[in-house]
């Protein structure tokens, strides 16, 4: 069995922060998104990767390298541009040979992993085992309706009126009837090899496609309350660790790890809460579900239920929360005009201040 995950796309939800940075490498708890899935798929028995890679391949290639961190020996496929899941199917055909593979989007989350579904798929005899999960709105989902014996009878993409609230997850199990079905589609209305088109194509030749309920939380983190959400989800489990330096004027409470390096003066932190390596929190407060990440600096602040990336500084601004805030950042305080805003935002930014 292979792996193959896809890390191209746009990501054009999460802008700014992707039009410098994959949005796989988004950190949940520190640690980016897309190495939760690696290691559930090494978690699974599989080591054979091949990561589908578009314009933030030198990114992706940089933090993930040769798998070996992993257990994985991973084979990069450049996909010239995203034209589509079932388009990553095509363009690793070469990769994936005749074995059976995992198909995994690179921006999901999955807290129970993905060794139940593959162990379900090598016991079964079919062509595709889908991962799906019951939604509250399946309107904006890809939607399978069901036969009597578990199997997927039919999918709609986004229907106006679902016929179930079973929606697909991004993770899926093919056998190499799949190499087929993906040439025998055409571009969607939107120009994109459709998956769930290659999917059906599969029901109607008459080949077996299982479903396969997700147990835990699972999340798609394009969005950023998706990612604030996987965040909280991550840091609702770590457990207390402390390997910097904490000063007797700061209090710490609840479940806090803060990297070795880090330095915690005259602040409190309530956890849980992630503190990176080399980090400066001095006169601050940091609240619950908050992450903030490796050779950062937050002074006179408070932060809570945020992610904040990398090298970044924050400095005598207050009350930030639901944040996102991208790496070498700097957030401070306007000088002159008290309750002023001094801003210069990037394209695409996204600013709510204080009315
Ligand atoms: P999507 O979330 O469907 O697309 P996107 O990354 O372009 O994001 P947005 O909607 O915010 O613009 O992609 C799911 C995953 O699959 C994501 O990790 C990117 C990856 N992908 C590819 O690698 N190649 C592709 O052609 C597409 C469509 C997605």
């Amino acid at each position: 069995m292979k792996a193959l995950v896809l890390a191209g796309g746009k990501g054009t939800r999460l802008r700014p922060l992707t039009h410098t940075s994959a949005k796989q490498l988004v950190p949940v708890a520190n640690k980016p998104v897309l190495f939760y899935g690696l290691e559930a798929i090494r978690e699974a028995g599989i080591t054979s990767v091949g990561v589908i890679v578009g314009d933030t391949a030198h990114e992706i290639r940089e933090a993930v390298g040769d798998g070996s961190a992993f257990g994985l020996d991973i084979t990069y496929i450049e996909q010239e541009a995203p034209l589509g899941l079932a388009h990553c199917v095509l363009i690793a055909r070469e990769f994936l040979a005749d074995d059976p593979f995992v198909m995994y989007l690179g921006d999901n989350f999955l807290i129970d992993g993905i060794t139940g579904l593959v162990d379900a798929f090598d016991a079964a005899d079919c062509d595709a085992r889908i991962l799906l999960t019951r939604v509250a709105e399946p309107q904006f989902y890809g939607v399978a309706e069901l036969g009597p014996d578990g199997e997927i009878v039919a999918l709609e993409e986004k229907p106006v009126n679902p016929r179930s609230d079973l929606a697909i997850v991004g993770v899926y199990t093919f056998s190499p009837a799949i190499h087929e079905a993906v040439r025998a589609i055409g571009p969607s209305a939107r120009g994109e090899l459709e998956i769930t088109d290659a999917i059906k194509w599969l029901i109607d030749a008459g080949h077996r496609v299982q479903s396969h309920l997700v147990t835990g939380y699972w999340k798609d983190t394009g969005r950023l309350e998706d990612m604030l959400e996987c965040n909280r989800i991550v840091l609702e489990a770590i457990e207390h660790d402390c390997r910097g330096t904490v000063d007797g004027l700061s209090e710490i409470t609840g479940r806090v790890v803060i990297g070795p390096g880090a330095v915690v003066e005259n602040s409190v932190i309530r956890g849980p809460a992630v503190i990176g390596a080399d980090t400066k929190i001095d006169r601050s407060y940091i609240g619950p579900y908050t992450s903030i990440g490796d050779g950062c600096t937050v002074e006179e602040a408070e932060v809570e239920y945020s992610i904040v990336l990398g090298e970044s500084a924050i400095r005598g601004v207050g009350g930030l929360s639901r944040s996102l805030i991208g790496r070498n950042v700097e957030v401070t305080k306007a000088a002159g005009v008290p309750n002023a805003c001094q801003l210069m935002v990037g394209d695409h930014s996204k600013v709510q201040v204080r009315a």
